[in-house]
């Protein structure tokens, strides 16, 4: 199937379950965003500053070509009257940075009329006030039918700055190819099954507005239903890569046609546990085809492989160049011995969840410690459900719906929920244990404080976790949160990444030797 993300190491497990050592972190193959990999060879890195001066070259704009329309902009009254300073204020409010051949021309639209798109599309809109920054700076970009990438902070609405332009997008290719066109049009692929799902249903509501239809293509389910839709046909797909891959190679489904690719969570789908699949899938994509780039972070070690899949793009951040972690959540880190995290985690549930009703979501890194740590609880007399690769799929999306309805207000978590998924009114994230990257650190605090609201993240720090207090004292800074001193016993300087998967997570952290390179092993 698709995705994602567990690897298969129960025996390792149970070997590792009996050597752990007090003081150690278990050696447990962390859940998630952390497949092994080959150790890659390493390439000639071309200076971030050289691409940013490439992609920051004024050019004249040029005239459509190619077999898809895709530019279906046009400026409006309202947006032509931006003066340069109203511009420039915006985006200086926002801390918006455009780079790219022809960025100036790329004025941001304040209001939704002001895109000038049917009405019936943007009824999706219809319950917000106006767009959010990354809309307003993506859209004119995207419905001239430029490639791009846009990096803003989570939950800051990055799935319509995708979806919207994709509708007039899809919706003008049916108009004029009347049934003579095989396979889909959109694809967007994403890292997890229930990130997938949540995008599916995005464009599910919109195919109630505007007739397109949509097939969720992952893993840990029957293949059965999502051929059927393949058959019948459908306009867009949104899928995890396993189980694409599967259906591709079975020959249930032809991307040739896809003329507008979206890859969310972008630095996730492209480092090194997905990289191979995503070359794959994109080289049986269309060659003309409009490609769009998503996340919250952009480390330096996806950007040189990005440009790989864009044309001349146009990039768009909001806020930071790299980790744009969520301005409206307020981050506390406390120092602390590993055993003394399961009581103190009850005393903070105590504190942070008296009313046994609010929502709370628990970071642990391994899929036995989100096991462990859910019945612990439960046996404490909390409410709580977990999500975790050692779960049926059946079982992992209950757990998200119990979580999501209020009916289970606590859920205990591996990274397999850090990324994307958009639950209302998460009034608190634990990391109970530290992530191996601070890209991690900041989707996963990034599940409260959405869509304007506010949030707390609550995370504990041990000595084991030393090699990333640099960076996460860096996100602390950078987002005006107090920095605890014991934090000042560690080594402050910014470790420079040693793997391709981004964190260090091998060999100084746990005292152990660098993780043999193997083969990635997905759920199915
Ligand atoms: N213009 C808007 N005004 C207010 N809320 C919005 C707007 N657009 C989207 N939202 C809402 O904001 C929430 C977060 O959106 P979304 O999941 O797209 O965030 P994201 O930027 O993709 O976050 P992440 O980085 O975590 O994936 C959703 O509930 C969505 O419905
Ligand atoms: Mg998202």
């Amino acid at each position: 199937m698709v995705s994602l993300e567990e690897v298969n190491v129960e025996n390792v497990e149970l070997k590792k379950e009996k050597k752990k050592k007090k003081k150690k972190r278990p050696i447990e193959e962390p859940e998630a965003e952390t497949a092994e990999v080959e150790v890659p060879k390493k390439k000639k890195k071309k200076s971030k500053n050289i691409t940013e001066e490439a992609e920051n070259k004024e050019e004249p704009e040029q005239e459509e070509e190619g077999p898809f329309k895709k530019n279906f902009y046009t400026m409006s009254e309202k947006t032509t009257a931006m003066t340069k300073d109203e511009v420039k204020a915006y985006q200086a409010e926002h801390s918006i940075v455009l780079y790219g051949k022809g960025k100036k021309t790329f004025k941001p639209t304040l209001t939704f009329d002001e895109l000038g798109f049917k009405k019936n599309i943007m009824k999706i809109c219809g319950k917000f006030e106006k767009p959010t920054p990354i809309q307003a700076q993506c859209w004119p970009v995207l419905a001239s039918g430029r490639d791009i990438i846009g990096i803003a902070e989570t939950g800051s609405g990055k799935t319509l700055a995708f979806t919207l332009p994709a509708l007039v997008h899809i919706k003008h290719r049916t108009s004029v190819e009347e049934g003579k066109r095989r396979g889909p049009i959109m694809l967007v692929i994403a890292p997890t099954r229930e990130l997938a799902m949540q995008s599916q249903e995005v464009l599910d509501e919109a195919s109630n507005l505007v007739k397109i239809t949509s097939v969720c293509v992952y893993g840990g389910v029957p293949k059965y239903t999502q051929k059927q839709a393949l058959k019948a046909g459908v306009e867009v797909i949104v899928a995890t890569p396993g189980r694409l891959l599967d259906l591709m190679e079975e020959g249930c489904c032809d991307l040739s046609q896809v003329s507008y690719l979206v890859l969310d969570e972008a630095d996730r789908m492209l480092d090194q546990g997905f990289e191979r699949d995503i070359r794959k899938i994109i080289s049986h994509t269309h060659p003309s085809r409009q490609t769009a780039l998503f996340s919250a972070t952009w480390p330096d070690s996806v950007r040189e492989l990005a440009h790989e899949f864009l044309k001349n793009p146009i990039k768009v951040t909001i806020g930071s160049d790299d980790l744009a972690a969520g301005t409206r959540i307020t981050q506390i880190v406390e120092v602390i011995d590993d055993r003394a995290r399961e009581a103190r985690l009850t005393q903070l549930l105590k504190e942070y969840h008296g009313s046994r009703k609010n929502r709370l979501l628990i970071f642990v890194l391994y899929k036995k410690e989100a096991s462990r740590i859910e019945s612990n609880l439960q046996r404490g007399g909390w409410n709580c459900t977990s999500i975790h690769g050692d779960k049926n799929q059946e079982a992992r999306i209950q757990a998200v719906e119990s979580f999501k309805s209020g009916k289970i207000p606590l859920l205990v978590a591996t990274d397999v929920a850090a990324r994307g998924l958009d639950i209302p009114d998460v009034d608190y994230v634990i990391n109970f244990s530290f992530p191996l990257t601070i890209e991690d650190y900041v989707h996963r605090i990034g599940r409260t404080g959405r869509a304007g609201k506010k949030g707390i993240s609550h995370t504990f720090f041990q000595s084991c976790d030393k090699a990333r207090a640099g960076e996460l004292v860096k996100v602390l800074k950078d987002a005006n949160q107090e920095v605890p001193k014991e934090m000042h016993s560690f080594d402050l300087n910014i470790k420079k990444k040693e793997h391709k998967l981004y964190g260090s997570f091998g060999p100084k952290d746990y005292g152990q030797p660098m993780k043999k390179a193997t083969k990635i092993v997905f759920d199915d």
